[in-house]
């Protein structure tokens, strides 16, 4: 009985910690946005895509195949994985640059689509949920994470602009980057983030749509914000 009082209580509580949800779809500028607006408001920041690339990371280290569904659920639940700030630690090694791979990126598509991975990674995505509150950016966050955030922003860009800034970004971390190999590579992880069959990129009806193409990433933050106060104010845009 007490513990039950004490679930309900928690979970009250955690329900008035403030959300905001970013979706998108791959480079999107959401990563940038989300911590950016963070920053802002004093919030925590979760990178949800950043645990799936940890799993098929974690997956190609340990020669657990990229369909072996059980195995890789339970990979999931048992991820050793540290977030301080923006940076990301798997056991004691920092993995934030390895995670950013292109072929990290192919794997962590391929596991998001295994429902057992997506379950064992759903509470500890809740879990970031604290006060004061909390900027979290994936593809479900509005959807299926928290479908109770206090405002759900869906961010868009166009495929070739969203190529443009990944190729920008791996060359700044001295990378190796064809354009016409991120596009295509972007537009088939598109296809698949937006077609399976749990959890697809979707934006939900809730959500307000931003489009980022011709704004720069301060100019975003600074408009989730300004949506985020009037919410606040007024409810949902
Ligand atoms: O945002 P990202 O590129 O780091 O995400 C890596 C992959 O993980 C991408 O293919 C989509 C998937 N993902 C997901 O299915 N759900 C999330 N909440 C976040 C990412």
């Amino acid at each position: 009985m007490f513990r039950e009082l004490a679930t309900q209580d928690t979970r009250a509580g955690a329900q008035a910690i403030p959300v905001i949800a970013i979706d998108g779809p791959s480079a999107s500028g959401k990563g940038a946005v989300a911590w950016d607006v963070a920053q802002r408001l004093d919030f925590h920041y979760l990178e949800s895509g950043a645990l799936y690339r940890l799993v098929a990371f974690a997956a190609a280290q340990q020669h657990v195949a990229i369909d072996n569904e059980d195995a890789l659920a339970t990979l999931a639940s048992n991820l050793n994985a540290r977030f301080a700030g923006q940076q990301i630690f798997l056991g004691e090694k920092s993995v934030g640059d390895a995670i950013r791979a292109e072929t990290v990126a192919a794997g962590a598509s391929q596991v998001a689509a295994l429902p057992g991975v997506r379950d064992a990674l759903l509470s500890r995505q809740r879990a970031f949920r604290q006060a004061p509150g909390l900027v979290a950016e994936g593809r479900d966050m509005g959807s299926t994470v928290f479908p109770d955030a206090d405002l759900k922003i869906f961010l868009t860009a166009s495929a070739a602009e969203r190529a443009a800034r990944r190729v920008k970004q791996l060359k700044e971390k001295g990378m190796r980057a064809s354009l016409p190999d991120i596009l295509r590579d972007i537009q088939q992880r598109d296809t698949r983030d937006s077609s399976r069959r749990v959890a697809p990129l979707q934006m939900c009806a809730d959500a307000s749509l931003l489009d980022t193409t011709s704004l720069t990433i301060s100019e975003v933050a600074a408009e989730v914000v300004r949506r985020y106060r009037q919410s606040l104010a007024h409810g949902p845009p």
